[in-house]
């Protein structure tokens, strides 16, 4: 049996692909587990995902971790996930390097706990100056936050003289939002299947092929990372003309 990534056409790879990584929770009762169980299985497929994006030479992987909204999940699942949080980041840091690979993080990171935004930020220190992958962390984010956040900013701007109302165009917006070093996704996908964006990148993903799948996210492996491009390669994008 050959596989997806076989099959794909090397010549024409997505340059940005973002995941909303769901179905943890389900996964684990499904089993007759709690929903932490899931979310600890979960980082299974996160380094197989960088590791296939590593593999074929993706620029840049966004995951969806942790959303505003998530704040408001019971205070023992946000716990449980904050500190699943620091032991995998620093725990993989080493293997981030041994492949490449660069971290970058998008969200209200001053939301995050003390200890949390700190390994954070040290494990993005540390892989910095690599040049492979870009992986980025949405954490603590939520579009309509960032949204808000970019026109505050470009408001202040404009009542301090820098800009005039006539310069605020689709460009000046992008680079006010967190993402602004990384062009949009190419393809979005999404696990458990729900069909939804759930405030996710919804300035970005204008025109972003979407990619939905019943698999939970913690049973998500590489082949199903290939064949989500196998099939945004089978599919012809117009960007409206
Ligand atoms: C995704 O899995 C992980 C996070 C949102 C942190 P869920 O926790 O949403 O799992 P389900 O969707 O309830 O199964
Ligand atoms: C979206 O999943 C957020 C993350 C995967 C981090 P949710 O499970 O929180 O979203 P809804 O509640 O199904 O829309
Ligand atoms: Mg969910």
């Amino acid at each position: 049996m050959s596989s997806f990534k076989e099959k794909l056409d090397k010549t024409r790879l997505p340059k940005h692909i973002a995941i909303i990584m769901d179905g943890n929770g389900r996964w684990a009762k499904e089993r007759g587990y709690d929903r932490i169980f899931g979310h600890q299985n979960g980082v299974t497929s996160v380094r197989e995902t960088t590791e296939a994006a590593a593999e074929i030479g993706i620029e840049y992987l966004t995951l969806y971790a942790f959303s505003t909204e998530n704040w408001s999940r019971p205070q023992s699942e946000v716990d449980a996930l904050m500190e699943l949080l620091i032991d995998t980041i620093e725990k993989e840091t080493p293997s981030l390097n041994k492949n490449n690979v660069r971290l970058m993080a998008i969200g209200d990171l001053s939301r995050l706990p003390g200890s949390a935004a700190e390994k954070l930020q040290r494990c993005i220190a540390q892989t910095s100056k690599n040049t492979g992958l870009a992986l980025v962390l949405a954490l603590s984010y939520s579009s309509r936050w960032e949204i808000t956040n970019a026109l505050k900013n470009i408001c202040t701007e404009v009542l301090a003289g820098n800009y005039n109302i006539e310069d605020i165009n689709d460009e000046l917006i992008s680079n006010h939002l967190t993402t602004k070093s990384i062009p949009d996704p190419d393809l979005m996908i999404r696990t458990s299947g729900e069909e939804r964006i759930s405030n996710f990148l919804l300035w970005q993903l204008a025109y972003s092929e979407l990619y939905f799948t019943k698999t939970h996210w913690p049973e998500f492996r590489k082949e199903n990372f290939y064949q989500a491009i196998y099939e945004f390669q089978q599919r012809e994008r117009r960007f409206g003309k």
